[in-house]
């Protein structure tokens, strides 16, 4: 392969998970050659439609060196992790290994092999509880769970990495990733479920129990918590943008991804309702430890460092294009 063509290869850990592959078909979109790295722990081989996929572990520092070399990869987008916050309450040591521990394997493998970009998947569970909205990337970090204190930890390990070694590096707090692929070749398949929109078009759809509905008593319009969801095919070109302005040089940044508007459950399961036809089937259960009442982005970094600006992500789109792959093209439905 030429230096020229080489330079277009990216390696993507976690490439065959949900944000992940929507990530690598936006890629080769663009003209990347996007290489998964996956252990298929929580991801899946039918999402392999746009790249190679070397299988392994990425603790296995000296296997991540050896496919950043085979693929002359020049960039490395990072998504590979475990994201449940409850379960991170309950096996913090899991989540140190599976999250910090694996990124400091990955930087390693990219001194060895002489890769000088990162992007980094972060989240808004860096921010904690939010003391102000919407929260923009200078809120206080102050996280509630194991995973969103291993994510702030990686964050901090990647910022003195680029300040000793040169690497340049972005990190993207997401708030919450949903919907899918609008042309239907992709979309959400995690196991066990428990996002909102997927759970509660599940839930319409009989593919799952009736949604639990944590707590009615937020000092909100309707009693139900606020967040900030954001179209996972926004979510793949924001990571284009940012690659290509960390390759053209661009400073080492964090930035919130997310629309600064911010929905209801009460409102998801309206918009699901109105989607299928049937009500949602739901009871109401307590509040969760640790949920604040609203979440919502400042996204405005992001427009402005990497002029972007969410498409996909009014309530109706992430809707019905859920909605869709899970009635008629997620595999085993
Ligand atoms: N989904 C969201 O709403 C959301 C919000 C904020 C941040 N994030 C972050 O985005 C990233 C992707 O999330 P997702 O929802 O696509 O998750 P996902 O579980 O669908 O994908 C994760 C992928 O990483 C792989 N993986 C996990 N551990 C690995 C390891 N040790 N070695 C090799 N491969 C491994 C899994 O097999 C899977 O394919 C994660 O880092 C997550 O913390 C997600």
């Amino acid at each position: 392969m030429s230096a020229a063509l080489s330079k277009r290869n990216v390696l993507v850990t976690g490439g065959a998970g949900y944000i992940g592959s929507h990530t690598c078909k936006a890629l080769a979109a663009a003209g990347w050659v996007p290489v998964t790295f996956d252990n298929l722990s929580l991801g899946h081989r039918w999402a392999m439609k746009w790249g190679p996929l070397v299988e392994g572990e990425l603790l296995d520092t000296a296997a991540v060196t050896a496919a950043l070399r085979a693929h002359e990869v020049s960039a490395v987008v990072h998504f590979a992790a475990s994201a449940y916050v409850g379960d991170s309450m309950r096996d913090p040591a899991f989540y140190y290994r599976n999250n910090l521990l694996t990124t400091l394997s990955l930087m390693e493998a990219m001194q060895a092999a002489s890769v000088p970009v990162l992007l980094f998947s972060s989240s808004c569970a860096v921010y904690g509880d939010p003391v102000r909205l919407p929260i923009d990337e200078n809120h206080p970090t102050v996280p509630l769970s194991p995973y969103g204190q291993t994510k702030l930890d990686c964050e901090n390990a990647i910022r003195w990495y680029g300040q000793a070694y040169g690497l340049r590096w972005a990190a993207l707090r997401y708030f919450n990733a949903a919907g899918a692929d609008p042309d239907g070749q992709l979309g959400e398949v995690h196991d066990p479920e428990t996002r909102l929109v997927p759970r509660a078009i599940m839930a319409v759809l009989g593919q799952g129990p009736a949604l639990q509905v944590f707590g009615n008593d937020y000092p909100t319009a309707d009693g139900t918590a606020i967040r900030d969801y954001i179209h996972v095919s926004d979510l793949a070109d924001a990571h284009v943008r940012a690659l290509e302005y960390l390759m053209q040089g661009g400073a080492s940044t964090v930035c919130n991804l997310g629309t600064g508007a911010g929905f209801s459950v009460m409102e998801v399961i309206e918009a699901v309702t109105a989607q299928a036809g049937v009500d949602v089937p739901y009871h109401l259960a307590a509040r969760r430890e640790g949920d604040p009442s609203e979440v919502v982005a400042d996204a405005r970094r992001s427009a402005a460092l990497i002029g972007w600006m969410p498409r996909h992500s009014s309530l109706g789109s992430i809707v019905r294009t859920a909605f869709t792959w899970h009635r008629d093209l997620k595999p085993g439905r």
